[in-house]
């Protein structure tokens, strides 16, 4: 079994994975570390010499490399679920969790960051409300279940999703 981590960028995907995979015993893996390593280059220079389309691309091809893993924590890029395709591959790799924050807590975890090529503009806080409203059905669709980390620190989360697991 896989628990898959999706969510808007800053949800905490990353953290809240590192924190499960360390209580649970399971490997730790990142989709947009995976494509870096592949690449051999960074997301924002993915982006920039490429594109969002090319990057896409490369996020569902990364996908289909996972068929066979097993008892992973796989966190995954923001916009994952945007395919039809990718959220069907995930559902078939393991449990989904989708990660929700209010876009204003978003916006004050990720405001330092200048790793994340779409929220490089004038107001990212309305950026943020933007892509996320639209993004909303997707992440509702991808999902098992929902947890809000818009109070609560990693370790918290990573107990709710053991606790939700525990009762399936
Ligand atoms: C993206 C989120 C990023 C990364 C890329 C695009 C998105 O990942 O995949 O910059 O479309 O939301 P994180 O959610 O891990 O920041």
């Amino acid at each position: 079994m896989n628990i898959i981590l999706i969510g808007f960028m800053g949800s905490g995907k990353t953290a809240v994975g590192k924190e499960l995979a360390a209580k649970l015993k399971m490997d730790f893996l990142d989709t947009d570390e995976l494509i870096e390593k592949t690449e051999g280059r960074s997301i924002t220079s993915i982006f920039q010499e490429y594109g969002e389309p090319y990057f896409r691309k490369l996020e569902t091809e990364t996908l289909k490399t996972l068929q066979d893993y097993d008892n992973y924590v796989l966190s995954t890029g923001g916009g994952i679920v945007l395919k039809e395709e990718n959220a069907a591959r995930l559902k078939e790799l393991g449990k989904v969790i989708w990660l929700w924050a209010e876009p204003e807590v978003i916006h004050e975890r990720i405001k330092h960051e200048t790793h994340r090529p779409l929220l490089k503009v004038a107001d990212p806080q309305a950026e943020i409300k933007n892509i996320l409203l639209v993004r909303l059905p997707f992440y509702k669709n991808a999902a098992d279940h929902k947890i809000d980390t818009t109070e609560r620190p990693p370790h918290q989360v990573a107990m709710e999703i053991i606790e939700w697991l525990k009762l399936k």
